[in-house]
């Protein structure tokens, strides 16, 4: 495996895991308060300082709902600085991984999506992420694209404040009533799993678009639902649905991904996303 690794956005959830599972490598870790991916100048000139060999961005304008209302920040963030960190990427000769989201699909699917299906974004963020993922695609010399979805790790989400698992188990402990959306599917995905599989990935020096959750599928109401089964916490749960929880951004209902290019090459070593919740809720008791 490549030694020079750089990581972008190292304090978020997947970045800090990153940081972890790379760390037999020489990593260098990069947050905003190192640079701002936005200013192109900054970024190059850290960028040809380090002379990575990997240039990982797992950065990104997030915030579904503010993308509506924020267009200019989704595309500066999601497309605009993303070519920049690809063209220096190019010019150190550096792979460059980077990270996109099933909201490139608009979930009239009834099985998951593979690398081969059409996206058809719904959302402001969804069509940045699928304008990065082109960029990425048509300029990067060689590069990782990696699809996920509903993220959660322990460092816990910096652009949405937390992640799900966490609100979760606050709401349940101030008892306050919960309701949680049945009309989503998705398939949560532990950080720690993807970072295993970006080192799985890097190892064997694939390249090209690829899709990593962890396996199965659930509604966000059966994730929160399995969160106090696992956990033991008596919660006041109930299930609604996006007609009664209306959002700026419209979401996908359907936005299962298959991992079959990783599948195609025996690569796949993401495992059902309850083993993951499991192991996620063992190590953040073991951290206290
Ligand atoms: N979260 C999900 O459910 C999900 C689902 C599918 C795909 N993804 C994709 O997966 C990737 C990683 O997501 P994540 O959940 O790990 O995100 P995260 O925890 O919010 O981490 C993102 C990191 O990027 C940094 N960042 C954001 N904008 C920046 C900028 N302009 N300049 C420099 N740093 C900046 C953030 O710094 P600050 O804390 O200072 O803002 C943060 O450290 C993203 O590409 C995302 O689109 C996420």
């Amino acid at each position: 495996m490549a030694n020079r690794i750089a990581i972008l956005g190292a304090n978020g959830q997947l970045g800090s895991d990153l940081v972890r599972t790379l760390s037999g490598s020489d990593v260098t870790a990069f947050t905003r308060s190192d640079f701002d991916i936005t200013d192109s100048v900054r970024s190059r000139a850290a960028i040809l300082q380090v002379r990575p060999q990997v240039l990982i961005n797992t950065t990104a304008y997030h915030r579904v709902d503010d993308c509506e209302s924020q267009p200019e920040t989704a595309y500066g963030v999601n497309v605009l600085a993303v070519l920049n960190l690809v063209r220096l990427a190019n010019e150190v000769g550096a792979t460059f991984v980077h990270f996109s989201t099933d909201y490139v699909f608009d979930g009239s699917a009834t099985q998951p999506y593979t690398e081969a299906s059409a996206p058809m974004p719904l959302s402001v963020y969804g069509n940045s992420k699928l304008a990065g993922e082109y960029i990425v695609r048509s300029t990067a010399r060689r590069h990782i694209l990696i699809r996920t979805c509903g993220l959660y790790g322990v460092a816990g989400s910096r652009g949405k404040g937390g992640n799900f698992v966490e609100t979760m188990l606050s709401k349940a402990r101030s008892g306050e009533r919960i309701r949680v959306i049945s009309d989503q599917i998705v398939t949560p995905t532990y950080t720690a799993d993807l970072a295993q599989q970006v080192a799985v990935m890097l190892e064997s020096e694939v390249s090209g678009l690829f899709h990593a959750t962890n396996e199965g599928c659930c509604s966000w109401y059966q994730f929160a639902s399995a969160i106090f089964e696992i956990t033991g916490i008596q919660a006041d749960l109930s299930e609604t649905t996006s007609d009664l929880y209306k959002t700026p951004a419209i979401r996908p209902h359907y936005s299962v991904l298959e991992n079959a290019r990783l599948k195609e090459r025996g690569l796949n070593r993401m495992r059902p996303w309850r083993d993951a919740l499991s192991s996620y809720l063992q190590e953040k008791k073991s951290r206290g």
